[in-house]
């Protein structure tokens, strides 16, 4: 009886499919709720942008240009800006909606530093032609394990080259940073790789989203690609073993029918797009829950609502499912009456049942956050 017992528990647990988690049935059924806008312990702070991940237990958001003012709102007296911010997010018991921000003085500080040339570039053109150099992270925060049992975060995110006057952006190229949490001093970033993909080779692999992969040692990196004349375009995907992400010769290109060394000739294949969709920013991410990868985007049509898809067989080199509308949000009016920077947070949910998610209030300043409970 007693070993009956054994030999059936042990093959539950050996067999993931037949794990004691409940598995939920696609197409997902769910409930929309909001959770509600941002505020951060540091009074004053508007910002735009999104996207992040969990590391070490820590949950935080990236954002792009963050303006401090010391009174009257994102038009108020300046206290301090920055390209870029990260915030822990429910830090310590406190509410999803509550930020941590760490800086001095009251102002957040900038954690992905540029790189000499890219500083020299603002400071040779900002006060001349109003262009600067920006990093403006917009996408997931993939975690992987570190050889002494700590956790750190790996994401890609695109330099550009930014001019206030047209309001024109020409990526150049994108940067893979490592990020650890330290829970007192606040995130730590390094810019592991300062150039990895350039804009003028091909896809910004990684731009759109990078994720550890589920039960191998690797990272997905997707890109996104749209082409507004012919309406064509999606997502692809490259991969590398987490080991030699540093090292842009060991990553592989998925061609539509195998992975490649040779970038040119997988990126321009046609059958190389994973699923065929308008993508303005997102997340790729594997769920315990439905037991395979899921994507969450809004699309560039700036109509403010969530869409999904996921892979049908559990791989993201399988066939994708339709386009499911996941929630629509309520841009209000103005001179730009809609939603961006839609983004998922896998990992701050309390189960695998539940999906956070944030977008940049139309106007630019604030952020609120929203969560689909699925069924
Ligand atoms: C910095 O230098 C590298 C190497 O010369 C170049 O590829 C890159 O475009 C430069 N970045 C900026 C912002 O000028």
């Amino acid at each position: 009886m007693r070993s009956i017992l054994y030999t059936t528990v042990a093959s539950l647990l050996a067999n993931p499919a037949l794990s004691l988690v409940a598995r939920g049935n696609l197409p997902p059924k769910f409930t929309v709720d909001s959770i509600g806008i941002q505020s951060s312990n540091f009074p004053g702070v508007y910002r735009d942008g999104g996207g992040g991940g969990t590391v070490n237990g820590v949950n935080m958001m990236t954002f792009s240009d963050t303006t401090t003012t010391t009174t009257g709102g994102i038009t108020g007296p300046l206290k301090g800006f920055t390209d870029n911010t990260i915030a822990y997010v429910g830090h310590d018991g406190a509410p999803l909606h509550q930020t941590t921000d760490f800086g001095a003085d009251g102002v957040p500080r900038m954690p992905i530093p540029f790189t000499q040339n890219e500083t020299q570039y603002t400071a040779d053109h900002f006060d001349k032609d109003g262009s600067r150099c920006v990093l403006w992270p917009q996408a997931s925060i993939a975690t992987i394990p570190t050889p002494d049992d700590s956790e750190l975060g790996i994401a890609v995110y695109p330099v550009a080259l930014y001019s206030s006057s047209t309001g024109t952006q020409t990526d150049l190229y994108n940067t893979l940073v490592e990020i650890s949490a330290d829970p007192v001093a606040g995130p730590q970033v390094a810019r592991a790789v300062p150039q990895l993909f350039y804009a003028a080779q091909g896809p910004l692999y990684g731009g759109f989203s990078t994720v550890a992969a589920h039960g191998a040692p690797e990272l997905y990196l997707f890109s996104k690609e749209w082409d507004a004349s012919t309406l064509t375009g999606g997502m692809r995907v490259a991969k590398v073993a987490t080991s030699s992400y540093r090292d842009r010769a060991t990553y592989a290109y998925w061609d539509g029918s195998a992975w490649t060394a040779d970038l040119a000739a997988a990126s321009s294949a046609p059958a190389g797009l994973l699923f065929e969709s308008s993508l303005s920013t997102g997340d790729v991410f594997w769920s315990d829950y439905y037991g395979t990868y899921v994507a969450v985007y809004f699309n560039s049509f700036a109509d403010s609502t969530y869409y999904m898809r996921y892979a049908l067989d559990g791989t993201v080199t399988g066939k994708w499912s339709d386009e499911i509308k996941l929630a629509a949000t309520q841009p209000g009016t103005g001179s730009q009456p809609y939603n961006y920077a839609g983004h998922a947070y896998p990992t701050f949910g309390q189960s695998g049942k539940e999906l956070v998610l944030s977008y940049t209030m139309a106007g630019g300043a604030l952020t609120d956050m929203l969560k689909v409970t699925f069924a």
